[in-house]
């Protein structure tokens, strides 16, 4: 069953949002990213030493808004694969999470 996690106006065009949801049946924290018109979900994780990404709630982004960036150790993670091409976990990756956009809406599965 879907859940609607926010509307598409809470985003904003390159912004991105922490969430509570369930996925696979676990309360798991997650990540969204609105960017270049394209929506994307990872589990709120880094995959270095399994700490959030946000240091302040909400704030996944670099600078310049154009990857996904760890606030504990500034590993940077490309946001359309969610692929760290920089910092301690090089080669390692975020868990994506299955997203859909409608009723100007985001939704997981
Ligand atoms: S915990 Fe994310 S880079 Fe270290």
């Amino acid at each position: 069953m879907s859940q609607r996690i926010c509307s598409l106006d809470e985003l904003g065009e390159h912004g991105s949002a922490g969430f509570t949801a369930k996925v696979n049946g676990e309360l798991q924290r997650l990540m969204v990213v609105c960017f270049d018109g394209e929506v994307f979900a990872y589990i709120n994780e880094c995959p270095h030493i399994h700490s959030p990404l946000d240091f302040n709630p909400g704030q996944f982004l670099n600078y310049d808004k154009n990857m996904i960036m760890c606030a504990t150790h500034g590993a940077l993670f490309n946001i359309d694969d969610g692929e760290c091409v920089h910092g301690p976990c090089v080669g390692k990756a975020l868990k994506p999470v299955q997203c859909t956009v409608h009723d100007e809406s985001v939704w997981i599965d």
